[in-house]
């Protein structure tokens, strides 16, 4: 569903992305480990298609990012560790607003069910986003992607600056999401938290895949980190 084959992204000499290779089938939520630099947000871009890359493919349900920009943007949903949104309409209008963008038109009881089930209640959706904490807004660009009906979701950091309740909610809901066959890469520096949500873990160092493993609950979170301290 996300795959990426042989991917390298340059920017002159150097090497962001080097040779990468990686499959995420439908059911799957695949973390993305690596320190500073790593890579990692250079794959998410080339997946989006913000980036061309300088050699490989990347596909995402099996459609090339480069031939297929539309087609691929429609299976696609994407939340970055801002999510970027208009702070004077309330949580519901930005959902109304984005999901129009991307085409759908939804009625305002469906809207207020992709907001609740992302974990926004509905006296919280009437309010004014630009008095909502982090989590809530994280919460909104769920629910976008919810209402966009995507295949495919792409998080980079999502839960940076999230305190453990929130944090530990929106783990709930990516276990929900690959339940429903959704395929999802997500970027974080979260090993505890990719531990407990990851199907398969892959930790970067320099552009390059160093670890690839599938995540069966046979290791410990401190086990985690010892491999990924000595990869990075
Ligand atoms: N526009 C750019 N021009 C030149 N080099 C870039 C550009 N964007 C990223 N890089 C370089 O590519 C490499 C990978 O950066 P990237 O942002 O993908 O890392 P990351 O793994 O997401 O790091 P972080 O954990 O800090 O978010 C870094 O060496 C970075 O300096
Ligand atoms: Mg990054």
């Amino acid at each position: 569903m996300i795959e990426a084959q042989a991917l390298t992204k340059a920017y002159g000499g150097h090497k962001a992305v080097d040779n990468l290779n990686l499959k995420i089938a439908p059911g799957e939520l695949y973390c993305l480990l690596g320190a500073n630099g790593a890579g990692k947000t250079t794959t998410i871009n080339c997946f989006l298609g913000f980036l061309p890359v300088t050699s490989g493919r990347v596909l995402i349900d099996g459609l090339d990012v480069a031939e297929k920009p539309l087609e691929v943007k429609r299976r696609l949903a994407y939340l970055p560790e801002v999510v970027m949104l208009y702070p004077t309409l309330s949580g519901l209008e930005n959902l109304d607003y984005f999901s129009r963008l991307a085409g759908f038109r939804h009625r305002t009881a469906q809207l207020l069910e992709y907001l609740e089930r992302a974990g926004l209640p509905a006296a919280d959706a009437q309010r004014r986003l630009g008095d909502y904490s982090k989590g809530m807004r994280q919460k909104v660009g769920i629910a976008i992607a919810l209402a966009k009906e995507a295949k495919c979701l792409l998080l980079d950091e999502p839960t940076s600056g999230l305190d453990p309740g929130a944090s530990n909610d929106f783990s709930q809901l990516l276990r929900e999401l690959t339940a429903q066959g959704m395929a999802i890469l997500m970027a974080t520096h979260d090993i505890f938290r990719a531990k407990d949500v990851a199907t398969h873990i892959g930790i970067m160092r320099a552009g390059r895949l160093r670890e690839q493993l599938e995540n069966r609950g046979d290791f410990e979170a401190k086990e985690l980190e010892a491999l990924y301290l000595q990869t990075v």
